[in-house]
């Protein structure tokens, strides 16, 4: 298969391939300072520097750097250059992808979650009247390029973050994958592990861009996992998203062994790594009722039918499952008692 998007080691070789007129940067404030001297110490191009986090992807933002383009008069020959993660990468890309109706975009990720996920697939978005990526667009970015040497000043929650999702793609698509990062956790993350997962990425986007069927395996343990975020959100509670994907694919895994004869040794395994590297679940018996209402609402249902992601096997997913409420209470229990 053929790379959907470039794929580029250094900041120099993307801008030399891609050869645009006038560069833009954007950053947030903590990877401008973080992040930015790494790869572009020496150069000099108008930067947009964002306020660090979720709080960035704001129509309000978009706007601003709408204005900021208009007044240098950016070309759609030019080419926006996002360091950052998936936040950055999320605002500039719809940002770029609107602008003129479409200027250039260089990814540069600089969290292991954007290195293995949000940089590809050319999904953007902002958050709109309280609801996550609820406006944008899904527009391939020009190129990627990966360095490794950004996540020395990532934190255990971010690193864990990148760790979830890598897992899932293990287990979507990859058992070699799955393997080494069970044996090695993430201190085996190397640029060779990082390439296999954004692989997987990769292979589901090529097959279905715009998220019709096949992509939708790339959402695994994520119903379960958005369900848990909106009421830590609603509690005014913590939880990262690594830890509630974690527990979401527990849950997925639930039901892939019950209902579709997954391989009872490879979810104890599964089970184990992620009891060793994230956090233990905190849902209690009267959170079910609230949970399952959340899944119901996630966007990704169709007539609040909930659609999950089950595997048959390692690398087997089967999409749009649909099971009964009771066999997910089931779920609960099971990441209650076994996480
Ligand atoms: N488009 C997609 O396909 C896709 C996929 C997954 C997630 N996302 C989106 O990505 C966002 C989450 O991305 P994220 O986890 O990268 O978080 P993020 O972009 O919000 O970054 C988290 C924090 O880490 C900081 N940071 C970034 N790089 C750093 C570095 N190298 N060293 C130190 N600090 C650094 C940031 O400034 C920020 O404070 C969410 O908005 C989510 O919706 C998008
Ligand atoms: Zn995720």
């Amino acid at each position: 298969m053929t790379n959907v998007v470039n794929r580029y080691k250094t900041l120099a070789s993307a801008m030399q391939s891609m050869a645009c007129n006038r560069w833009f940067v954007v950053v947030d404030e903590q990877t401008r300072d973080a992040c930015l001297p790494l790869v572009a110490a020496d150069l000099q191009f108008p930067i947009f520097v964002l306020p660090a986090g979720e709080s960035a992807k704001t129509l309000d933002t978009l706007a601003l750097l709408w204005d900021w383009l208009d007044k240098a008069n950016a070309s759609r020959d030019d080419a926006l250059i996002c360091v950052g993660g998936g936040a950055v990468c999320d605002v500039g890309g719809l940002a770029a992808a609107t602008f003129k109706r479409g200027m250039r975009v260089l990814n540069v990720p600089t969290t292991l979650l954007s290195m293995t996920d949000a940089a590809w697939g050319g999904k953007t978005a902002i958050n709109f009247n309280g609801k996550k990526n609820l406006i944008g667009v899904i527009r391939h970015p020009d190129g990627v390029v990966i360095n490794l040497r950004f996540l020395q000043t990532l934190n255990a929650e971010q690193l864990s973050d990148g760790l979830a999702e890598m897992l899932k793609h293990g287990l979507i698509g990859d058992r070699k994958l799955w393997t080494a990062l069970l044996s090695g956790g993430v201190d085996a993350i190397d640029e060779s592990l990082l390439w296999q997962s954004i692989s997987v990425k990769e292979r589901f986007v090529a097959q279905d861009v715009c998220d019709l069927n096949l992509r939708h395996a790339l959402n695994f343990g994520h119903t379960f996992a958005h369900a848990f975020e909106a009421l830590a959100r609603e509690r005014q509670q913590h939880l990262s998203h690594g830890t509630a994907v974690a527990w979401g694919m527990v849950c997925a895994l639930y039901l892939s062994v019950v209902e579709c004869a997954f391989p009872v040794d490879d979810m104890r395994q599964t089970l184990q790594f992620i009891q060793e590297n994230f956090h233990p679940a905190t849902i209690e018996c009267k959170d079910y009722d609230r949970l399952l209402q959340l899944m119901r609402s996630d966007k990704k249902n169709v007539q609040n039918q909930i659609r999950l992601v089950v595997l048959k096997s390692i690398e087997q997913p089967l999409i749009d499952w649909q099971t009964s409420e009771e066999t997910i209470k089931e779920a609960f229990d099971f990441l209650r008692e076994g996480v």
